[in-house]
This record gives C-alpha cells, structure tokens and sequence, in this order.
C-alpha cells in the first residue's frame, strides 16, 4: 500500500486538479486535509466530497479561502494547517488561473503576462516559501522504519508546472514563461530543502480535462478539440485523476529519493 496517512494542505482544491488530489488524498488514507482555495463555497464542496471518500476513521478536513498571490494570505493558510492539523506532511499546490489570449510575443498583452507572472509565479514562489519553512521547522520521520538507511522525510511538496514549462509552444509566452518560473523554483527549492528532508517536484501535465482547460478554449478558438491533439501521441487529453495519481505517488514515501523533478503527464507531447 502507498503511504499517505499524513496530513495534506491543497491549493486550488476547489476544483480541478486541485479537487482530484483532495479526493484522492482522502481515499488513500491521509487523516487530515486542508483545501484552500480563493474560492471558498468550492472549496467547501471539495471538502464535503473527500469527507464522504476517506478511508482514514480519524480523516478530517477543513476548507479555507486564500489567495496564493499574496504574501499575508499565503502566510495564515499556513499558519491556519499547522494551527489546525499539527504538521504539513504533503503539499499540492494547483492554484492557477487560464490562459485568455493567443499571440506571439511580438503583440502578447503585458497585462496577462503580469497576471499570469502574479497568480502563478508569485503564488509558487510564495507557497513553496511559507511551506518550506513549516516543514523545515517540523520534527522528522522516518522515510520506513524497517529501512533506516532511506533517512527521514519533514514533508514533500508538490508545484503545478505543464507541459509548458518544458517546451515552448508557439503563441503562449505569458502561461510558457510563467511555467518555466515554476519549473526553476521548484529546483532551487529541491536543492535547498534536500538536506533537511524535504522534496519538492512539479508536475508537467499536457492538456488536462478541467474546468480551466474549457475556459481556455472558450477564450481562444484555435484550441478545440482537434487541434489540442495535435502533437499528443497518445492522441487524447488528460484526466484530472491522473495528473493526481502522480502527485499523491511525488507526496508518498513510494518516491522517497525523488526530488527536483519536473514529471511530465503528457501522453508522450514532450518526446520530441
Ligand atoms: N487543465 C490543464 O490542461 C492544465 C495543464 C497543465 C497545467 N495545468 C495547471 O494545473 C493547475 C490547476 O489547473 P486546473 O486545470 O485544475 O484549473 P481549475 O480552474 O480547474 O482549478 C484552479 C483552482 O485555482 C483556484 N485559484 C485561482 N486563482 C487563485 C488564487 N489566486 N489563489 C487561490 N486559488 C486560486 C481557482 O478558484 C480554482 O479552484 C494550474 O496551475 C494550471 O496552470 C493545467
């Protein structure tokens, strides 16, 4: 069995992605989930769903609204998990906004490229952050009693890169750049965190079946059905439990000597 019987702190847990690794979370046993997100009736229903999915009996979940672009906000979501629950053994943040535009970046909008820059950029750059020092400050445990030489493990967190954030389609500079971002924190946050126990890796999924991915859609034309296909091999989208069984296997001791990776979920869009 995978171990996750700790306690997870979700972003974007409204809907989702977010929403899938909530759900998933509760039904593999975590005994306590926090899911923050801006949108707090949403977030509230998560919490209502993973409270009928948990097979934990000391399972427990909260739902609290939060802005990961601001610093103050970020701060009390944290403080607010480690009030409530103790301790951040997982972190899955998947607070994200869509794309709305499609240009090349000589006519891109500055106003989306800071948009972009502030939810996902800042918003990373500020969770990784807060959550970082939580778990640096939190007691160690091992990885597997019965195997002490895999060391001990303060917590794992999880960023929400793309498939963006390792090639560079055409007509995306604002969403490309701003995952890159995403994809260079989470490495220097690896690095820096590695001596303590704590790992921390992005996940790269190619387009995902969510309600962000439809607002994309409506937004810019050229993406449709037919042409998001183009260049997946797979030739189909993602589901959103998918991009979550990865991120739940990035949390669990399964990947205890994983970190700084950028994992692609892309039905093979990267190979080229
Ligand atoms: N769906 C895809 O095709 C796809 C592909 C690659 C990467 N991603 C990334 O995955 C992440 C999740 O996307 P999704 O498709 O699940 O989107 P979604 O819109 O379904 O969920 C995103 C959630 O984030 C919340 N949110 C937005 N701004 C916020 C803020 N400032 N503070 C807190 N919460 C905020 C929203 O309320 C929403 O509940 C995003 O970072 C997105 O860029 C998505």
């Amino acid at each position: 069995m995978i171990d996750t019987t700790g306690y997870a702190f979700v972003t974007g847990g409204g809907s989702g992605i977010g929403k899938a690794c909530s759900l998933l979370f509760a039904e593999q046993g975590v005994r306590g989930l926090l899911v923050a997100d801006l949108n707090l009736e949403t977030a509230r229903n998560t919490v209502a769903e993973a409270t009928a999915a948990a097979t934990n009996p000391a399972f427990r979940a909260e739902a609290i609204e939060i802005d990961v672009s601001l610093e103050a906000s970020v701060k009390q979501g944290v403080e607010h998990m480690v009030k409530s629950f103790g301790r951040i053994d997982y972190c899955v943040h998947s607070a994200g906004i869509p794309l709305r535009s499609y240009a090349p970046v000589a006519s891109a909008s500055l106003l989306e490229f800071q948009d972009l820059n502030r939810v996902h950029v800042q918003g990373t750059f500020l969770v990784t952050g807060a959550v970082s020092a939580a778990m640096a400050s939190q007691e160690p445990k091992p990885v597997d009693a019965s195997s002490p030489e895999r060391g001990v493990v303060r917590g794992s967190i999880v960023n929400m890169a793309s498939a963006a954030a390792l090639i560079t389609p055409p007509n995306m500079v604002q969403y490309s750049a701003a995952k890159f971002a995403v994809h260079g924190i989470t490495k220097t946050a690896a690095i820096e965190n590695a001596p303590l126990g704590i790992r921390v890796n992005c996940l790269c999924p190619a387009w995902t079946e969510t309600p962000l991915l439809r607002q994309t859609m409506d937004a810019i034309p050229p993406l449709n059905d037919q042409t998001l296909l183009n260049g997946i091999p797979m030739q189909r989208i993602g589901t959103a439990k998918e991009v979550a069984q990865s991120a739940i296997f990035l949390c669990s001791t399964w990947s205890s000597f994983i970190t700084g990776l950028a994992l692609p979920i892309d039905g093979g869009m990267t190979i080229f």
